[in-house]
């Protein structure tokens, strides 16, 4: 088995014995934590007692899956093996239960255990209250967790109660991209380019650090291109899809609808129209801008094929989808994702020089670039929205590119 020097480092802990009640690796993405913390913590099973349980955990059972078991089995063939559906799994004779840390019921799941050791995926996603539940569980002698984490905001119960607590009995391991020899040069460089900002300093660098200033911090007037560039650009390299996000207006907000498209092989992301009305005057006026707007775009972009809106308002929705109903565009729900996953992906195609607007859309101009994270919210990442900047039209961008996040990234 080829290791890397840091995860060699890593390894001498756990035979030479210093390893402490909780271990954490943290650090970079793609950095080798999941790897190395894996092969660990499957070691040290081995040397454990039969008798006793473990158990393993991820913010989902599928991601663990994804990012662990699978990765796990591809490793050790037939000395591990589990079922989902049973939520255990066999780790070199013993037995390992596997549970989903995100969802509201997943801390009363683990109540009644007694456990030897556990590993946690991604630690930073867990509820607190799970993690408290499950360290008061891990209560054998010698009893050892093992988690992974990307750095988060500083302020996070991981960093403010466990990493920086002196009476915790803790031991942290930190990778940091260039620590993993085995990713090809070209794809670190790539991925070093696709993040800037808090999120360089974090998934690149390894830091704990607050997010602040502007949040789309690369926007600039590169990514701003005129109508006949966007024109050649697309007769050069045509789009393969294309949808709409819609927003709706309330109180003080506005209704905005963002159509997108996407070339070949997910490679660039373009901003191609928009409507924005803050005057919010009736449902019909609304269903009617709507309709309008679906059938320009569509016999402008053939390839458009749905809007997905704020599930909110599920009355529109049906009134909207009986608007358009011609024209073959379907009208669905938002998927909603976390406002900083979405943030995230669109900082990643930015920073990578794959994110175009068109010029004839300023509100998405003018909401990009007047972006900022909440200062009187240091504590946590949160995107400032007190009215003061244009966030319906965000809310709209994201709604429209939100669900291609597999197809835009290999990771
Ligand atoms: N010793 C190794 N030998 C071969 N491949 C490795 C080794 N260490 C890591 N890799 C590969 O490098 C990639 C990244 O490693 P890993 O998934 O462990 O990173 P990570 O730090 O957990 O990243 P993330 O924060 O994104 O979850 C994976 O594809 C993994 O298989
Ligand atoms: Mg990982």
């Amino acid at each position: 088995m080829m290791l890397s020097p840091k995860q060699e480092q890593a390894m001498l802990l756990l035979k030479n014995g210093s390893l402490r009640r909780l271990n954490i690796f943290e650090g970079s993405v793609r950095s080798g934590k999941t790897h190395i913390s894996m092969i660990m913590w499957a070691f040290w099973v081995a040397g454990s007692p039969k008798d006793k349980a473990y158990l393993m955990s991820g913010k989902t059972l599928t991601t663990l899956k994804r990012n662990v078991l699978e990765p796990l089995k591809a490793l050790l063939g037939d000395c591990f093996s589990y079922s989902l559906s049973k939520k255990e799994g066999e780790l070199f004779g013993r037995r390992v239960y596997l549970e989903g840390a995100a969802n509201a019921e997943a801390e009363s799941k683990i109540r009644g255990m007694t456990l030897m050791g556990a590993y946690c995926d991604e630690l930073t996603l867990f509820g607190e209250d799970f993690f408290v539940m499950l360290l008061s569980r891990l209560s054998e002698k010698g009893a050892k967790l093992f988690a992974t984490t990307n750095p988060d905001n500083p302020s996070h119960w991981v960093k403010r109660d466990y990493l920086d607590n002196p009476r915790v009995e803790l031991l942290s391991i930190r990778f940091t991209l260039d620590d993993n020899v085995f990713l090809p040069k070209k794809y670190v460089e790539a991925l070093k380019n696709e993040f800037c900002g808090v999120f360089y300093e974090r998934f690149i660098l390894g830091h704990w650090v607050a997010a602040e200033g502007r949040v789309y911090d690369s926007f600039s007037s590169e990514n701003i291109i005129l109508a006949e560039e966007l024109e050649r650009r697309l007769s050069e390299n045509k789009l393969i899809v294309s949808s709409i996000g819609v927003d709706y207006g309330g109180n003080g907000s506005a209704s905005a609808f963002v159509l997108v498209g996407a070339d070949a092989g997910f490679r660039n992301l373009y901003v191609l129209s928009e409507y924005y009305d803050k005057r919010n005057r009736s449902a019909e006026s609304l269903i009617s801008n709507f309709s309008e707007f679906v059938e320009r775009e569509k016999s402008r972009f053939p390839m458009l094929q749905a809007a997905y809106c704020d599930s909110a308002e599920q009355l529109l929705i049906k009134s909207f989808r009986k608007a358009v109903r011609t024209t073959g565009v379907e009208v669905k729900n938002a998927l909603k994702k976390p406002i900083n996953t979405r943030i995230n992906m669109l900082n990643r195609l930015i920073s990578s020089g794959r994110f175009f607007v068109s010029s004839e859309c300023p509100r998405v101009i003018e909401a990009l670039q007047g972006a900022v994270w909440d200062e009187r919210n240091v504590h946590k990442d949160v995107r400032l929205d007190d009215g003061t900047s244009n966030i319906d039209s965000l809310d709209a961008l994201e709604y429209a590119f939100e669900r291609f996040e597999r197809q835009f990234f290999r990771f």
